[in-house]
């Protein structure tokens, strides 16, 4: 499995690539990126650690060597100015979006091909792959609320002084303020998280506060997520590569789950070597499945003030 990552001279795109090398599924892995020097010493550094890790081809390269690839995975972005507003970044970043699928339809895409889309604002720019490129929809996935899903489990952990990945308690909707906690199924291996002695109940809101201040706080403390977006990358990446059928809440185009549509979002999603398997649409509480219909809307309204 060949994996292109288009802003692989990142932060993002770097660390995901490092995180693909130990997990050691995909057997090629291409960083491209505008600064040719980067995308070269990145894969050099990774190079360098070969011999530790496992067989994998690992190269800077550049569109017409990516046409073969089984994904592409864009983590290229610009951040925000001192004085820009949330749109001008959005109208920024959706005009590199654009230069990007325009790049790759050039180059050629494989009819297979599954396009992972990371860089922000998420939902908007899958949504924009989906228009442009002329795929399946099935085949271009965002990847949504899925570090979200993981920072609120660790943060949940950590609270309970249990292990990480014994808790499962998903973030849906749109990736970004309007991100919907659910609490109606959290649980630690399979005990509902709210029945637990150790639970208290009067921390939860903080809980999801602080994992939807989490992008913010850790560009205010380090620049940027580097490591743990890397790891829920490597999760949808080997669930595809795999055909694990994994159910994620990951980014797609709505085909009416909990009545949203034309807009991508993140819902439980199964994913496996095609993409998007399905979209599972499970009874939720009341006001977790009002939350999801305003992720639908401030979307919208955000996709309509977009220009391109
Ligand atoms: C964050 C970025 C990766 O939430 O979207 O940190």
């Amino acid at each position: 499995m060949k994996v292109s990552i288009i802003g692989g001279g990142g932060r993002v795109g770097s660390c995901a690539a490092f995180a693909l090398q130990c997990g050691g599924v995909v057997s090629e892995i291409q960083l491209i990126d505008a600064n040719v020097a980067m995308a070269e010493g990145e894969a050099l550094d990774l190079l360098h650690g070969s011999s530790f890790s496992s067989d994998q081809r690992i190269y800077a390269g550049d569109y017409a060597k990516a046409s073969d690839s089984d994904i592409f995975l864009i983590t290229a972005g610009l951040r925000r100015k001192p004085d820009e507003s949330r749109l001008d970044l959005i109208n920024r970043n959706v005009s590199l979006f654009n230069q990007i699928l325009d790049s790759m339809k050039v180059a050629g895409l494989c009819k297979n091909s599954i396009v992972f889309v990371v860089s922000n604002p998420v939902d908007i720019l899958t949504q924009l792959a989906v228009q442009k490129l002329g795929l399946p929809w099935q085949q271009v996935i965002g990847l949504g609320t899925q570090l979200d899903t993981s920072r609120f489990c660790s943060f949940i952990a950590d609270e309970l002084q249990l292990a990480p990945t014994q808790v499962k308690a998903l973030i849906l909707g749109e990736h970004g303020d309007s991100m919907v906690p659910i609490w109606s199924s959290a649980n630690v291996n399979g005990l509902p998280l709210t029945g637990l002695p150790q639970w208290n109940a009067g921390t939860q809101g903080k809980i999801f506060e602080r994992t939807k201040g989490s992008g913010a706080e850790v560009i205010k403390k380090k620049g940027g997520a580097g490591w743990a977006v890397a790891l829920a990358i490597r999760d949808t990446i080997h669930a595809i590569a795999l055909d694990q059928k994994r159910l994620q809440p990951v980014s797609s185009l709505q085909q009416g789950t909990y009545g949203i549509r034309d807009i991508c979002l993140s819902v439980p999603t199964v994913v496996g070597r095609k993409g998007v398997v399905e979209q599972v649409e499970i009874e939720l509480w009341p006001k977790e499945q009002l939350g999801l219909q305003n992720s639908a809307k401030a979307l919208k309204e955000t996709l309509a003030n977009v220009k391109g």
